[in-house]
């Protein structure tokens, strides 16, 4: 490369964006200090306060409280008012960063970035080998996480918009239905879905045995376990038949083998059933994903999507940008007839899937 060949307003605005990133990466564990210790939660709403105010609130030293703040100031997650020495936290940043159980929280995915760095040696050995990495084989601090980010969208959208989206499901589900939720995780599908539905049955299966017991323990805390149960198994296995929904939330890409899932799922409907598959937002056209959102979910894909199917039976890798047209054939391969969007945010689609 010769120095001729450098063009230096775009080595100037690309090494800008590099500081920028490297300010992000670097700001991560701050933002997991900042929840675990209450840092944001003590700021929202409060108005200017000093940094000894801050610590005092939160029970932390004052010295450490300073150079956060000074930390959190410079990427525009609070704000700094020179002349009085006090830090706010504006009520938009409050959202995403101190209201845990609304729609746009972000924190939650940070414990799911934290967990890569503890899974860096194990993804460059699956690089090399081509044989992937169970899902269950990631650090803990992976499947609390996923349940943190997915969870503020179901939320959101789940019962008051997905499931109205889908056709005939909301008056079946009212009226006391049969429902399954393939690859539920931590189950907080599940958990939304008894409490928004009660006279519906609901049972979450998913393969790993410890995000299972998790799940029992959400609905046990929810109050729902008597309509919401969990089993440890996979999704082209999971027993029952006649179930008028059966859900898939962030996980048919993960599989292995989604065609046997999928073909699993339609077999296990009721004649009029309805499979409602929610996956990553992605157009499909990889050109088209080459968004925030999308370089968000190719990171995640490459490290957790992609070796997770890839160790599994067939390994089919859809990776988790696979977009509407790849995932609809997945399920008329699994025997589907109809599959339509029903629904989509900027973080997800969401398919019904039709005609068993
Ligand atoms: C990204 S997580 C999504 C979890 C949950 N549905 C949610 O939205 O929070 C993917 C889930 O798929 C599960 N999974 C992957 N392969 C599976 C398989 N073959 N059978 C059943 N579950 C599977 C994983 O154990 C994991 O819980």
């Amino acid at each position: 490369m010769s120095a001729t060949s450098i063009d230096e307003a775009k080595l100037e605005a690309f090494m800008g964006q590099v500081v920028s990133d490297m300010g992000a990466n670097i700001s991560a564990p701050l933002f997991i200090i900042g929840e675990r210790l209450g840092l944001y939660k003590a700021m929202a709403g409060a108005g200017p306060l000093t940094s000894r105010e801050i610590a005092r609130r939160t029970g932390v030293a004052e010295r450490s409280v300073r150079e956060w703040l000074r930390n959190q100031a410079a990427g525009g997650y609070v704000t700094y008012d020179a002349e009085s020495d006090r830090y706010t936290l504006p009520d938009e940043q409050a959202l995403a960063l101190a209201d845990e159980d609304g729609p746009f929280y972000v924190l939650g995915a940070y414990d799911l970035i934290a967990s890569l760095y503890a899974d860096e040696q194990r993804i460059i050995d699956a690089f090399r080998s081509g044989e992937g990495m169970g899902w269950h084989e990631h650090d803990d601090r992976l499947f609390h996480g996923t349940e943190r980010f997915f969870r503020a969208g179901y939320k959101a959208h789940l019962a008051q918009e997905w499931i109205p989206a889908l056709h005939g499901v909301q008056e079946k589900l009212e009226r006391g239905a049969e429902v399954a939720d393939v690859g539920c995780g931590h189950g907080a599908s599940t958990v939304m879905m008894a409490q928004a539905f009660p006279r519906s049955r609901f049972t979450g299966y998913d393969y790993h045995e410890g995000s299972i017991r998790r799940a029992q323990q959400a609905a046990e805390q929810a109050g729902v376990s008597d309509r919401a149960r969990f089993e440890v198994v996979s999704a082209k296995s999971f027993p029952g038949g006649g179930y008028d929904l059966i859900c898939m939330f962030d996980c048919l890409h993960d599989m292995g083998d989604p065609v046997g899932a999928a073909a699993h799922v339609r077999e296990a409907l009721a004649p009029d059933g309805t499979a409602m598959i929610v996956e990553p937002y992605a157009t499909d056209e990889v050109k088209d994903n080459l968004t925030p959102v999308g370089r968000i979910y190719y990171g995640a894909s490459t490290i957790i999507c992609t070796p997770a199917s890839l160790s599994q039976e067939v390994g089919l890798a859809l990776g988790a940008q696979a977009g509407q047209a790849r995932i609809s054939e997945v399920l008329h391969k699994g025997g589907f007839r109809e599959v339509r969007r029903a629904a989509e945010t900027p973080f997800n689609i969401v398919l019904e899937a039709t005609g068993v």
